[in-house]
């Protein structure tokens, strides 16, 4: 694997791992990208995945160089291309951590680029890091992957985290899916087919009801008004499918909310604070998987 642009390059065997390095580094941290450096090229906003990113070079003793606001501050607001951008970049660093809003576009730049491209999010497309650490969740919480049960509940549509997990998943054996959304919001062709393929059991239905005391994983995502075709569809959509505390609670014993955050509106503070809430947690396994991934395509 030269670049990470999309889930189903990874393999179980690599994720299993990407999963013992991230075990090693939260243990026993070591410098050992000492002399290599990071671009960080977001032309989308960020919080989590541009912070754990820089945060995951640096305590494990590499540089990091970027822009943040990459639209307006790099030379793409003189009308410079991505192809070029990348180009030049590659040659000042020695992995580049790219997200913007086209789709794809992460998988076509890899054919060009000198050094390893991750993708950090790709518009509607996907969001593969996301899915690890979600993976890497899931895994840390309920201590299996093979075999769970999963809601995705609010944009499986325009989600790229739905998607690449919807792909991770895919993988192993003996996993439901069930997609709970709005109909204007229901999954893409492309994500059926892939777990037609895998034989992987999946519902769509517009509500939780029966749905939400049975799975293992409750999996909200907010609403990708950025994405959505008009204000209208998202005016409809806001205030459904929320999580309060008394929707939080009919969930089975030892299951987890989990929301790749930001969570806006989905899931309500006032469930913070009881056990099946893991959302929080999620931003440190990203900082342990960032870190395994750097490691993995730098050493
Ligand atoms: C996600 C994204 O950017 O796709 N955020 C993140 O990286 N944690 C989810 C979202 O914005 O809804």
């Amino acid at each position: 694997m030269e670049h990470l642009f999309e889930a189903q390059q990874l393999t179980p065997k690599t994720i299993k791992q990407i999963f013992s390095v991230a075990d090693e580094l939260e243990t026993r941290p070591h410098r050992c990208l000492e002399g290599k450096i990071m671009a960080s090229l977001f032309y989308e906003p960020s919080t989590r995945t541009r912070l754990s990113f820089e945060s995951a070079m640096h305590r494990l003793g590499g540089d990091v160089i970027g822009t943040e606001n990459a639209g307006s501050f790099s030379a793409a607001a003189k009308g410079e291309s991505l192809e070029d951008a990348i180009k030049v970049i590659g040659n000042y660093a020695d992995i580049i951590i790219l997200r913007y809003f086209e789709k794809d576009i992460a998988k076509r730049l890899s054919a060009i680029s000198s050094v390893p491209i991750i993708n950090a999010g790709d518009g509607a497309g996907q969001h593969p890091t996301q899915a690890l650490l979600d993976l890497f969740t899931i895994n840390r919480e309920l201590g299996r992957v093979k075999g769970i049960s999963i809601a995705m509940v609010g944009d499986p549509k325009y989600s790229r985290s739905v998607r690449s997990l919807a792909y991770l998943l895919g993988k192993y054996r003996d996993i439901t899916i069930h997609f709970v959304s709005d109909p204007k919001l229901r999954v893409e062709k492309d994500i059926l087919e892939y777990l037609d393929r895998h034989k992987i059991a999946y519902t769509e239905s517009n509500t939780f009801d029966g749905i939400i005391d049975t799975v293992d994983v409750v999996y909200r995502n907010r609403l990708q008004k950025e994405r959505f075709p008009n204000e209208k569809l998202y005016e409809k959509c806001k205030n459904a499918l929320l999580i309060d505390r008394a929707i939080a609670g009919r969930m089975k014993e030892g299951s987890i909310l989990m929301d790749p955050l930001p969570r806006v509106g989905g899931i309500l503070p006032e469930v913070d604070d009881m056990p099946q809430a893991v959302y929080f947690k999620q931003p440190y396994y990203g900082l342990l998987i960032r870190m395994a991934l750097l490691k993995h395509f730098l050493t």
